[in-house]
């Protein structure tokens, strides 16, 4: 990933601090610098070194710092039914909300509008990075892909494809599926983007035939794309994969077979609530990111993954509002549900998967997604310079917490109304 070359250009900024240097535990300062040198964190001390003594400091004076949060899975033509329908399970709630609202992106004026709020949502939060599905719609999606790359997030973003189960006035053909996505990726070299990326989207197995999916996978392999999907997220959805894919021995398999999934790709799979121990074992080995959305498995009753076995496994995870399954893009409230969810799956269904700590969603949300854009999501020293600077003070309360306690707070009770600086590669953008 090339970063923007500002030579010579610096800066520090001053408040409290807290990111992740591992999942266990949060690394905190009550009160710190955190150096940006060329768009890149250069680390946090309590004093300024001599050799960064010359650069220019905003003073958040008692504000909390911390890296930007990455959402790992979102689906930004479901942002205007967020919250709404929300009585049905996945494959249900796929044909009776999402597919009807999805089509109504062919049309520009409805695209444009609606991706407007999404954007500016996204803009004003906590967000510094997503992980982005749109439509199968080329022209909505190069919209989408314009009006995030104005706003200096840094964001991948899929056409969707699909060429089967899906109603007739949206499904692709599958040739017409894989010239549309060429056609996409033509656009999208021609614009010369700086933060925004193409990543390939087979929605999901049940949408796409193997015939879509090997071309995706080629695809895959000659432009040297990432991969973005759903895998295991619901039973329904899971026996439903079993009947269409006899052949594969697990879900997974459908997906490593076209090259999906494999040792070199970069490959996000939301959800795996119900993964298993061969899909478990296959996801590990082959680095696959985990996005573990947990408002959106409450919503669609889909489950509550295994989110602190993962971690223990290795499995690199980040966090997804995967909204309009999930109802809030908040990485706030991803961080609460993540935690929340992990204590009701231990106590009601299953000791042997402990409950989340608050340093774990904390990762999960900053590093641990982030790690998809490369270094993202720490102020170590080497990662990308992504900043959020949290105002806490209307947050009343007569304690004087340290900076561990108000960022744990930050997952119960802030809001974007409390986000009020942000950067991203080291450029401020608000
Ligand atoms: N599986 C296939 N498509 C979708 C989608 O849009 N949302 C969720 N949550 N799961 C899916
Ligand atoms: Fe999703």
């Amino acid at each position: 990933m090339d970063i923007r070359d500002d030579s010579g250009y610096g800066f520090i900024l001053h408040g409290a601090v807290a990111y992740s240097e591992n999942k266990s535990s949060l690394k905190t300062f009550d009160d710190a610098y955190v150096i940006c040198v060329n768009g890149i964190c250069e680390g946090v001390y309590e004093q300024i070194p001599e050799e960064f003594s010359n650069l220019p400091v905003e003073d958040y004076w008692d504000k909390l710092i911390i890296p930007g949060f990455t959402d790992l899975h979102v689906h930004a033509p479901q942002y205007q039914i967020r919250g709404t329908g929300m009585d049905l399970t996945l494959m249900d709630w796929l044909s009776q909300n999402i597919y009807p609202e999805e089509m109504r992106y062919k049309g520009k004026r409805y695209a444009e509008r609606a991706y407007d709020l999404f954007v500016e949502d996204l803009y004003v939060g906590p967000t510094t990075r997503a992980v982005v599905f749109a439509t199968k719609h080329v022209g909505a999606t190069m919209l989408l892909m314009d009006m995030l790359e104005e706003t200096g997030l840094v964001s991948y973003v899929g056409k969707v494809n699909m060429d089967r189960n899906v109603p007739s006035s949206y499904v692709e053909t599958t040739d017409g599926s894989i010239r549309a996505t060429e056609k996409w990726l033509a656009e999208v070299k021609s614009r010369g983007y700086e933060n925004t990326y193409p990543i390939l989207t087979p929605r999901f197995t049940p949408s796409c035939s193997r015939e879509l999916m090997d071309a995706l996978g080629e695809m895959a392999e000659k432009y040297h794309l990432p991969v973005q999907s759903h895998l295991s997220e619901g039973l329904e959805e899971i026996e439903f994969v079993k009947q269409l894919e006899p052949d594969a021995a697990y879900y997974g398999q459908t997906y490593e077979r076209s090259g999906l999934i494999k040792k070199d790709r970069k490959t996000v799979m939301a959800h795996c609530v119900w993964s298993g121990m061969k899909e478990i074992a296959q996801i590990k080995e082959n680095g696959v990111f985990i996005a573990h959305c947990p408002d959106s498995n409450m919503n669609l009753m889909s489950g509550a993954a295994p989110a602190s076995r993962y971690l223990d496994e290795g499995i690199r995870v980040g966090l997804g509002s995967d909204v309009a399954g999930g109802s809030n893009t908040s990485m706030f409230r991803a961080m609460r549900d993540a935690v929340t969810v992990s204590k009701l799956r231990w106590r009601i269904f299953d000791r042997s998967v402990r409950p989340l700590r608050f340093p774990e969603a904390f990762y999960m949300a900053t590093k641990g997604g982030g790690e998809f854009f490369g270094k993202v999501g720490s102020f170590e020293r080497g990662y990308e310079f992504d900043a959020v600077v949290i105002d806490d003070s209307q947050i009343a309360t007569m304690h004087k917490l340290d900076a561990a306690l108000r960022t744990e707070r930050l997952a119960y009770l802030a809001d974007d109304r409390h986000v009020v600086g942000k950067y991203v590669r080291g450029r401020k953008i608000y």
